[in-house]
């Protein structure tokens, strides 16, 4: 039995996608088990940039089936058009997409409510907006835990379907119109063109449940991608800027319905620096020339809404929570080409707040933002690694780095990226 999870250890962008597309070269099957279209997979191959956002990142290996699972908000516009482009990208989907048939979908008054909620919160005297994606997925997941969502498998009805549509978009145009000003939703035309939608991706539709636990039963090798990450989990991370699900590997259980039992490998992905897109605390940015520098070599700009990514230190205190919280066994350690022309790096190991110095993450983001880190300082290495795949040719002092860094998280760095393409990875 082969069930691996996936998960980004930091504030999502550690670089999954490369990752699991890598992976996936000794996999059956690649499973998405939480967020939507707000995430942004970068993959790299043969010098062609591929970004996904809601198909699992193994679609480009044509033996691979690909999930969409239960805990995963599907957005009917980007699904068709990540389908189209693979489509013209000459990638094949039929027979090898399977979406579960209790996702949720994201409605247009999900992106609507998104945005008139962030406007809100940035207008508010003292607030602060999330900064999130406009993907609607904060109010898609309201939807769900409020009971009131729209699945998948209420396209089967079509007359049940439209009736939930009028009722949900009576209750959201009050709130749009009356609170917000924005013009009345058309529950008819939006019921049809969910319909459309419907025609369209009925081939994929199935009981993804059922569907991996044969899977499970038969021996197939199976990896759980997960988006985002630990840090903007809904309930471990810096909440209230997060994200609406549950990121870290506990979400991939749920979200796909397989159970703790079943998972025998969980990889955390880290980058060798940190980065945040969004609001929120950020103990070890970096708001000077150093945070410049690592924001244009590691090109730290948003895979799904172009904005800059907050950029700065390597932050191994949060990571040892990360490593805690998903039960991560082994780390894939990316970007590490980034840090080539640095004279010096920097690792917070800790965090002081009042003189005194914690012992785990402050729960409160007020709090978060007023922690001092702690910095060691070791030596960069000043020479190349893009495209190194053997340990061996590592430089002494990226070797050091990386062994810190295990000390530091308490687990170990089994594989190193070097560069953004596929091939460019050290497996230890
Ligand atoms: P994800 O959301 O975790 O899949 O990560 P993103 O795709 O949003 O961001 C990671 C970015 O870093 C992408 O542009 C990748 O192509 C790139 N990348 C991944 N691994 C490496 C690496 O080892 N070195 C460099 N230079 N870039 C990398
Ligand atoms: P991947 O899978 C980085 C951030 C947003 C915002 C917060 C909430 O590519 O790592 P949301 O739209 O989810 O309500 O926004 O979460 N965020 C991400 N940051 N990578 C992502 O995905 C993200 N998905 C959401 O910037 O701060
Ligand atoms: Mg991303």
């Amino acid at each position: 039995m082969s069930v691996s999870i996936i998960v980004g250890a930091q504030w999502g962008d550690e670089g999954k996608g490369k990752l699991v597309d890598l992976l996936t070269k000794e996999a059956d099957i690649v499973a998405r088990y939480q967020g939507g279209a707000n995430a942004g997979h970068t993959l790299v191959i043969d010098g062609k940039k591929y970004v996904l956002h809601l198909i699992p990142s193994g679609i480009l290996h044509p033996k691979a089936h690909c999930v969409i699972g239960n805990g995963v908000v599907i957005d009917p516009v980007a699904l068709m058009e990540e389908i189209k482009m693979l489509e013209e990208s000459g990638v094949s989907i039929t027979g090898r997409l399977f979406i579960s048939h209790r996702a949720h979908l994201i409605m247009p008054y999900h992106k609507l409510l998104d945005a008139a909620r962030e406007r809100e919160n940035a207008a508010k005297e003292g607030g602060k907006a999330i900064g999130t994606t406009g993907r609607g997925i904060g109010p898609a997941y309201i939807d769900k835990a409020s009971r009131s969502g729209i699945r998948i498998v209420d396209l089967l009805d079509r007359k049940r379907f439209a009736e939930k549509v009028r009722a949900k978009i009576a209750e959201v145009n009050n709130v749009l119109h009356k609170l917000y000003d924005y013009e009345q939703l058309d529950a008819e035309k939006i019921a049809d063109e969910y319909c459309q939608f419907d025609t369209l991706i009925d081939p994929y539709i199935t009981d993804t449940t059922l569907f991996l636990h044969e899977a499970i039963q038969s021996g197939k090798r199976i990896l759980l991608e997960g988006a985002q990450g630990a840090l903007l989990d809904v309930d471990h991370g810096t909440y209230p800027f997060v994200t609406s699900s549950n990121p870290t590997s506990g979400g991939a259980c749920t979200g796909l319905g397989v159970p703790p039992t079943a998972i025998s490998r969980i990889i955390g992905v880290v980058k060798a620096y940190s980065t945040r897109v969004g609001n929120g605390p950020f103990p070890t940015e970096l708001e000077n020339a150093t945070g410049e520098d690592l924001r244009r070599i590691g090109h730290e700009f948003g895979a799904t809404t172009g904005r800059p990514r907050r950029c700065g230190w390597l932050d191994a205190f949060a990571l040892r929570y990360s490593v805690m919280v998903n039960g991560i066994s082994e780390i894939a350690l990316t970007k590490m080409d980034v840090l080539d022309s640095f004279d010096e790096l920097k690792i917070c190991t800790g965090y002081m707040l009042d003189g005194k110095a914690l012992k785990g993450i402050p729960a409160d983001a007020v709090t978060l933002e007023r922690v001092e880190p702690v910095y060691e300082t070791v030596k960069g290495w000043k020479s190349s690694l893009e495209g190194i795949r053997r340990y061996e040719d590592l430089p002494a002092n990226a070797k050091a780095y990386i062994a810190r860094i295990e000390e530091l998280c308490g687990a170990r760095v089994t594989i190193v990226s070097t560069s953004p393409s596929r091939d460019d990875t050290i497996i230890r």
